[in-house]
Formats: structure tokens, C-alpha cells, sequence
């Protein structure tokens, strides 16, 4: 699906993200980690009016509104299907909500099975539902990512919606249990493995949709600097998120071109600055929720354009675009070179032999 015959993404205007991407590459006299945090910090001053004032047409509205005009998909016995990987808080955990509202079966999928009851308790009480279950997900440990998808086909269920969500900031250095800078391993290599493991079974159960959630700040990562990736001593806390965000963009573009026919479709999007736990390790900002809260867009708005991604007839036909704010947006050139994509995918496919065995359309 190119955005010659896609009428959704040949609708894209270069908005503020292009600006903001334009206005960064000029940035050349500061340092990449400087640059990094002015993203950062342009982002949250442009939503501020948002954050503060509200949305002129509420989240609930647009909400509602998608979930009237969704066309489930038909399945033979049950409810359609749908995983959602950290849906125990943030933005996962309001997308999780409107898709049980919508009629999905939903599979939260986390790694804490105490904030996961959590959350399903929660749940249960603000949509009077029970179309949920837990499944023990974590992204940081690939024996964990193939239990996880081993268990989920032994019970013989379709999915027709997979969105890989969860996600960490600005963490220390860590490694996941393979080995992997862990903002790398549990943002990119996680959620490439999980998809995969599933490719089958959604293909079998399409049309099916795989939502990508990324980030702004990929527009940081100027290409997927390995070095960074391996060389401990290159770590920086913003530039590994910048480039995990950035592989998730070009993750989504090289599988997408991989799907053409098979009605699953790929997107990525952003969600905007939210208020949500992906910023304890960022500026102290644990001690200050209350100025997160009040400074950055609530989960549920920043949840909507994945929901969108999800329900909306608009998108059907969609595939391998970034979108933000409910409309499709180019990403970074970066984001956009094929060579980058094609690099990505390779580069991880051989760091992962080691690790797991790959079909030969990982390849
Ligand atoms: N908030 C923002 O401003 C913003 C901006 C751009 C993009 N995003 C993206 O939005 C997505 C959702 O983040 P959020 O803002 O909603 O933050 P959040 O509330 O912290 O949610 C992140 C979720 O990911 C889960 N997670 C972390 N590590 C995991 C692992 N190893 N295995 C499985 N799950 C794991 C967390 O589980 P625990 O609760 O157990 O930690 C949590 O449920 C992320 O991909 C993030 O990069 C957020």
C-alpha cells in the first residue's frame, strides 16, 4: 500500500513534527544529547495548551465515535482478538480499555502479574466488562517473548490485533537477559521477536493490524548507531530511546513492504507527551507527578491515535506509515530510508541467531 494509492497518507501536510525534525537538523552547534533533550522539550511546550486547556473535542467523543463506526473482524466463535504489551498502565492501559469497549478479547500483556491484577480490577470497574486476561510478557527476556507466543498458540486463538506498546525511557544502563542494551532489547528486539512469533497466526486471522507505538524523539537518531548499542561506553540515556523509537519506525516500514498481500497491515505512531510512568527516570519526575500530570497530555489522549490505528475504517488499507495526533505525518528521513530499514531488519535478524530459532521469512 504506497502512499500513491492511499488516499489517508497522501492527505499528510508536514506539520509540526516536520518542523520540529527541520528545526533540529539545524541544531548542529549543540551536542547530539543536547538536541535530544530540546526535542524533548519543544514537544512538551507545544502541547502545553493541550495538556492544560484540554481538546476541543474530547478523547471520550473521538472514542466513542470510533467505536461506533469500527467494523469488527468476523471470527467463528468468541470475540476477535487483541494483545496489548504493557497494558497495566499508561497509554496501554487506556488502549487496552476502548478495546474491550469496542468487543475485542483482550490480552494484557505485562510483566508484573501484580500490576496486571491491578489494572484488570480497575478495569473491570470502570467498563462493567470481562473480556480480559493476563498473559506473563517480558520484553527484556526472549525465553519469556517465546513462552509467551508458545502458550498464546497453544490455545488456538486468532489475533487480529497486535499492538506492541510497552516501553522504557531514559533508564540507566541495563542489559536484557540475552545481552541487549535494554532500552534496544525491550523497545525494539522484544517487540520484534513477539511479532514475528505471531505473524503466522495473524495472517491466518486477517485482516489484522499491528500498531507500532514509536516516539517523537526518534527524530533525535540520525541513523541506528550501533556503537551506541554495544559499546557501553557510548550509552546515553536519550540517544539509545531516540534510536530504539527510530527502529520502531523502520521496523514498521520493512515489514510492511514484507506483508503487501496478506491484509494484516503495519503502523507506527506517536502518542505525544503523556503524563505516565515512562518518566521515573527522567529529571526526578517521579517526586513530581503532580507537575507531569499537570504539564504533559493525559494517557487517554495520548492513547488516541493507537485506538484510531486500531478501530478506524480509515486506516483498513493502511500500512506502513507513522501517524500522530489521528493523522498520518512523515517521520524522519532517516525513518524514511529504505537502506536504513533494510539495514535494521538485517542487523537484528543477525544478532538474533544466537538467541532463538528464525523461519526462513525472518531472513
Ligand atoms: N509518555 C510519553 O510521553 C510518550 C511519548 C512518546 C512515546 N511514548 C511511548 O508510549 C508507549 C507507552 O508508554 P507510556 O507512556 O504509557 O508509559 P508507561 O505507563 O510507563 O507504560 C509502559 C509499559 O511498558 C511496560 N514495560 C516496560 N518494560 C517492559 C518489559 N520488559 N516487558 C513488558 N512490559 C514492559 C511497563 O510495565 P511496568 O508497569 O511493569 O513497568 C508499562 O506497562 C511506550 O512505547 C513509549 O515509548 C510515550
Amino acid at each position: 500500500m504506497s502512499n500513491e494509492t492511499n488516499p489517508a497518507v497522501t492527505m499528510a501536510t508536514p506539520g509540526y513534527g516536520e518542523r520540529l525534525g527541520q528545526a533540529v537538523s539545524q541544531m548542529q552547534y549543540l551536542s547530539e544529547d543536547l538536541r535530544a533533550f530540546v526535542v524533548g522539550l519543544l514537544e512538551v511546550l507545544i502541547h502545553l495548551p493541550r495538556a492544560v486547556l484540554g481538546d476541543t473535542i474530547s478523547p471520550h467523543s473521538h472514542i466513542t465515535r470510533l467505536i461506533r463506526q469500527t467494523t469488527l473482524p468476523k471470527v467463528n466463535q468468541g470475540s476477535p482478538v487483541a494483545i496489548v504489551t504493557g497494558a497495566n498502565s499508561g497509554c496501554g492501559y487506556e488502549t487496552a480499555k476502548a478495546l474491550m469497549q469496542a468487543g475485542y478479547h483482550v490480552i494484557l500483556a505485562c510483566r508484573s502479574p501484580e500490576a496486571a491484577r491491578q489494572a484488570m480490577d480497575r478495569l473491570a470497574i470502570e467498563t462493567d466488562l470481562d473480556n480480559m486476561e493476563f498473559m506473563a510478557l517480558d520484553l527484556a527476556s526472549l525465553e519469556s517473548v517465546k513462552q509467551f507466543c508458545d502458550q498464546f498458540q497453544r490455545r488456538g486463538l486468532p489475533l487480529h490485533l497486535l499492538v506492541n506498546n510497552a516501553g522504557i525511557m531514559n533508564t540507566p544502563y541495563a542489559q536484557t537477559s540475552e545481552g541487549f542494551e535494554s532500552q534496544f532489547g525491550v523497545n525494539h528486539i522484544g517487540h520484534f521477536v513477539l511479532t514475528m512469533l505471531l505473524l503466522d497466526i495473524l495472517k491466518r486471522s486477517a485482516p489484522a493490524r499491528i500498531i507500532n507505538v514509536s516516539s517523537v524523539a526518534h527524530l533525535s537518531a540520525t541513523t541506528v548507531d550501533t556503537t551506541r548499542l554495544e559499546d557501553v561506553g557510548r550509552y546515553s540515556r536519550l540517544l539509545n530511546y531516540s534510536v530504539g523509537k527510530l527502529c520502531n519506525i523502520l521496523f514498521t516500514k520493512e515489514l510492511s513492504r514484507r506483508l503487501q498481500g496478506t491484509d494484516v497491515t503495519v503502523n507506527a505512531c506517536h502518542p505525544g507527551p503523556v503524563g505516565t510512568g515512562l518518566y521515573r527516570y527522567t529529571l526526578g519526575m517521579t517526586r513530581m507527578k503532580w507537575l507531569t500530570d499537570f504539564l504533559l497530555l493525559s494517557p487517554l489522549q495520548g492513547a488516541l491515535t493507537t485506538i484510531y490505528l486500531a478501530l478506524s475504517p480509515e486506516v483498513e488499507q493502511v500500512s506502513g506509515e507513522y501517524f500522530f495526533d489521528m493523522a498520518p505525518h512523515y517521520p524522519s528521513p532517516a525513518a524514511l530510508s529504505e537502506k536504513e530499514q533494510k539495514f535494521l531488519w538485517n542487523y537484528t535478524v543477525e544478532k538474533l541467531i544466537p538467541h532463538i530459532p528464525l523461519a526462513a521469512d525472518w531472513k
